[in-house]
C-alpha cells in the first residue's frame, strides 16, 4: 500500500480530506506534554503538521515517512528550523538513518496500520533502541475495540457507528473508509500492546474514540 503515498494526486486528496484539525492536533499531542529538553519523532510524519505544532517546543524533532511528496510538505512547513529532522524511509528501515539520536517521546497518528500484524512487534524491536528508558510514545490510530477475528461480522455495526462519527463527511470518505478498515492492516488493542511489550514499552493509558479509532500510550520501562 505504501507505493500510493508516492502519488501526488493521492498525497494531495489525503491533505484536502483529512488534513488535521487544531482540535485533533491538541488530542493527539497532549498526552506528550512535550517540554524543552524533549527530543520527538514521529513516524508516519505526512505534511508535517504535528512536527511544526512542536519544533518550537523541544529541543529536536524528527518525522518518518515513505512519502517524497508527504516530506516536500513537510520541509517547507518546518524550512529554517535547525533542530527538524526529515526522514525519507519506510517505518522498518528507518532506524539506520536515526542512528546515534535518543528520544524521549514518540508519536505516530494514522499510519502504523500500514504495517502487518507480523510487521507490527518487529518494527517496535527496531524501533526501539531509539527511544530513552521512560520515553512516552502516543500511537492515535485506526484500532479495533473488539477482537480482529470478528471483523467480517462487525462491519454493519462499523459503517452505523461511521455513519454518526463522520457526519457529513462519510459520503466523501466511505470507499477510503472501507479500504483502510479491510484491506490495511488495522488491528485490536492486545496486538497493538504486545507488539510495543515486544519492545520494552508498557501500556499506560488508552481511550477508544470509537469502535475503529483511538488511542494509546505507552512508556518504555527497559
Ligand atoms: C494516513 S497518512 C497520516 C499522516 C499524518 N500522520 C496525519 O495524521 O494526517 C499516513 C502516512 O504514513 C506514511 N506511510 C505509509 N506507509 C508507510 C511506511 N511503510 N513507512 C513509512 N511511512 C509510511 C504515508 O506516506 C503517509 O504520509
Amino acid at each position: 500500500m505504501s507505493e500510493v503515498w508516492n502519488n501526488p494526486d493521492y498525497v494531495k486528496r489525503y491533505n484536502n480530506v483529512y488534513g488535521i484539525t487544531k482540535e485533533q492536533l491538541d488530542r493527539y499531542m497532549a498526552p506528550l506534554r512535550l517540554e524543552t529538553a524533549d527530543t520527538l519523532i514521529e513516524f508516519g510524519c505526512g505534511n508535517g503538521e504535528a512536527l511544526a505544532r512542536a519544533i518550537d517546543i523541544v529541543e529536536m524533532a524528527a518525522g518518518v515517512d515513505i512519502s517524497k511528496d508527504q516530506l516536500e510538505q513537510a520541509r517547507k512547513k518546518l524550512a529554517g528550523k535547525k533542530n527538524a529532522l526529515l526522514v525519507e524511509s519506510s517505518f522498518l528501515q528507518c532506524r539506520e538513518a536515526l542512528a546515534g539520536h535518543l528520544f524521549t517521546k514518540g508519536m505516530s497518528r494514522k499510519a502504523l496500520h500500514h504495517l502487518t500484524d507480523s510487521e507490527k512487534p518487529v518494527f517496535v524491536e527496531r524501533a526501539a533502541p531509539l527511544f530513552k528508558q521512560g520515553a512516552i510514545f502516543v500511537l492515535e490510530d485506526g484500532i479495533f475495540d473488539f477482537d480482529k477475528s470478528l471483523l467480517k461480522e462487525k462491519v454493519p455495526q462499523i459503517i452505523e457507528e461511521a455513519k454518526v462519527y463522520y457526519g457529513d463527511a462519510w459520503l466523501k470518505i466511505e470507499k477510503d473508509f472501507m479500504i483502510t478498515i479491510l484491506e490495511e492492516f488495522m488491528t485490536d488493542y492486545p496486538t497493538w500492546e504486545s507488539a510495543f511489550k515486544n519492545g520494552g514499552f508498557e501500556l499506560i493509558d488508552r481511550k477508544a474514540y470509537s469502535m475503529f479509532y483511538g488511542m494509546m500510550v505507552f512508556k518504555k520501562i527497559r
